[in-house]
């Protein structure tokens, strides 16, 4: 079975696919941590931003792998070509490259059929802004998750202090956060949308255990 979490940046997909996941002891997979290895990369290979081509290579010929600690059914880790990067694709140099790394058709051809091969493989919930639309029109379950920006931004700030990596500056997160939901939603290549099919939740005003129980519950269904 799958889970699609779609959704703009921010809005608590990664938090509300981890407790989903946990809960119903399926396991998780970040696509968005896909297109940052992808974007780390190219930062590292000092290949422009422009080059779609080179772009394309790179996300066809690096492995992305996720790994676990111990004890943990979820994986926290990820690598692209052997360099753990966990943390080096959460700064705000990442978040500024990452969406036109995202546009790139054949990068999105390579990163899709990896993330297809990932989640046929057993019980996930997927998050990220393709996955009911493009990644796995099939799957039982889509919410689209979103929040309002000024709320996104909030949680982005709060969630970069814990990690202790990426901007903790409101005004520079909301900025990046506006950007990038402008760069997704209007991009050729699957743009962010709702799937016709997915059920919309506003977490405006509720909580995250709110929205992760109503999925828990959709999911039973
Ligand atoms: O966590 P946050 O919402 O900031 O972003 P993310 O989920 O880590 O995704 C980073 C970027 O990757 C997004 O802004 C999109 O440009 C791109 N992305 C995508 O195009 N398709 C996906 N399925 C997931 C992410």
């Amino acid at each position: 079975m799958i889970i699609a979490i779609d959704g703009p940046s921010g809005a608590g997909k990664s938090t509300v696919s981890k407790a989903v996941a946990r809960r119903l002891d399926f396991s998780c997979l970040d696509t968005g941590a896909m297109y940052r290895c992808v974007a780390w990369k190219a930062l590292d290979e000092g290949v422009s931003l422009d080059d779609a081509e080179a772009l394309a290579r790179i996300a066809h010929d690096n492995d992305i792998a996720f790994t676990h600690e111990a004890g943990d059914p979820l994986p926290r880790r990820v690598s692209i070509a052997g360099a753990d990067v966990t943390d080096a694709i959460r700064t705000a140099e990442i978040d500024r490259s990452v969406s036109p790394v995202a546009a790139v058709p054949a990068v999105r051809a390579a990163l899709v059929a990896q993330q297809q091969r990932i989640g046929r493989a057993g019980n996930y919930v997927v998050e990220g802004r393709d996955i009911g639309t493009a990644v796995f029109p099939e799957a039982e379950l889509k919410v689209f998750l979103t929040a309002s920006a000024a709320e996104r931004a909030r949680r982005r700030v709060a969630q970069n202090e814990r990690r202790g990596v990426g901007s903790t500056d409101y005004d520079v997160v909301l900025a990046d956060i506006v950007r990038r939901d402008e760069i997704d939603s209007s991009r050729d290549a699957s743009p962010l949308k709702p799937a016709a099919d997915a059920v919309q939740m506003d977490s405006t005003g509720r909580t995250i255990d709110q929205v992760i129980d109503r999925i828990c519950e959709l999911a039973k269904e």
